[in-house]
């Protein structure tokens, strides 16, 4: 199973990119651009990543995308990124970066797109990982200031297929974001949004009638409201689920009590994705295995969730098609 798991030809729908700065990057990008760290070696910062929830997880992903500073920092981020997806054979990554973070540093819009977008070409030249961009607004700032981000992006539009949002959840619903994702919509963004990680239900149902998101980012907290499970699996919304976050950031005590299976089994469109590889202790085949062991996941199931993964994706059909049709070789191949 673990062979299959990783030769499996799979999508990554869920990353956040300043979430993949592992801490050897961190240290060498601290040191190139003279930023100081309050650790002594790559070991302390690592041993430091342990969360008690999403906020305290953000308050040290904050800290680490402090180093990230000039354009080749984006690229070395994101090419390191798309080196690790493909030997995991990712052969499609739709990927979230989080403008405001940089912005509010100082650090130009454009710096930070143009960096991204030329790692990308590169991932897709020699590499052969397609890609696109998603970009995400932070919740703990305002609709106000989601707008001026939106703002900023529209001279690169052609580089960036959606919007979404995340950052803290919980006591900032969906319904504080609605004029800017209906802008948004209309500039011809496509729409996912971070619902039901460690927020409630509702706040999925929020996303799905209020910012009109055509998928919803983690959405785990679905099992807790049969009607809501009904609609996803009615709608086919997908899920981009991120087991061993979940775990990280204790909205599961255990993998075994993760509820991915049980979503799954409902009829659900889970995928499986890694939200922030470098801080939750893997990158998207660690997320299958993990996930797979602990709720004895069978060959049909992982089959399942990578194909979900592809349906789920931002890609034209023809380039679906070939993939399932890739995926599809694979399994009756293996
Ligand atoms: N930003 C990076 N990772 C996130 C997560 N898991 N939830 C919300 N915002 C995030
Ligand atoms: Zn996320």
């Amino acid at each position: 199973m673990e062979k299959f798991i990783r030769g499996l030809p799979k999508a990554e729908l869920h990353v956040h990119i300043e979430g993949s700065l592992e801490p050897e990057l961190l240290f060498q990008l601290a040191r190139r651009n003279g930023v100081p760290i309050r650790f002594d070696s790559v070991r302390a910062l690592r041993e430091s990543y342990r969360f008690t929830g999403l906020q305290s997880f953000l308050d040290i992903y904050h800290e680490g995308a402090a180093v990230l500073i000039t354009e080749r920092d984006f690229y070395d981020l994101t090419l390191a990124y798309l080196e690790k997806a493909g030997s995991q054979n990712v052969r499609h990554a739709e990927i979230f970066f989080d403008p405001q973070t940089h912005t509010d540093r100082g650090v130009p819009f454009e710096t930070v797109v143009s960096g991204i977008h030329r790692a990308l070409e590169v991932g897709n030249r020699k590499l052969g990982i397609t890609s696109k961009l998603i970009l995400c607004f932070v919740r703990h700032l305002s609709e106000q200031r989601a707008m001026e981000t939106l703002e900023q992006a529209l001279p690169f539009k052609h580089r960036i297929v959606g919007v979404g949002l995340d950052s803290s959840e919980l006591g900032r619903p969906p319904e504080q974001f609605v004029n800017v994702f209906a802008r948004a919509r209309e500039e011809g963004f496509r729409v996912v949004a971070h619902a039901g990680e460690e927020g409630p239900p509702d706040y999925v149902s929020q996303a799905l009638d209020l910012l009109g998101a055509e998928r919803i980012d983690h959405g785990v907290r679905a099992i807790e409201d049969p009607e809501l499970m009904k609609r996803l699996a009615k709608e086919q919304i997908p899920l981009t689920v991120c087991p061993l976050s979940n775990v990280k950031l204790r909205v599961f005590a255990s993998m075994a009590e993760h509820s991915l299976g049980r979503l799954l089994d409902a009829g659900l469109r889970v995928t499986i994705n890694s939200d922030d590889p470098a801080y939750f202790g893997g990158y998207v085949t660690e997320n299958y295995l993990a996930a797979q062991r602990a709720l004895d996941l069978d060959r049909d199931r992982i089959h399942r969730l990578a194909a979900n993964g592809f349906r789920a994706s931002f890609i034209a059909e023809a380039e679906r098609n070939a993939f399932l049709e890739e995926l599809d070789d694979y399994v009756a191949a293996h």
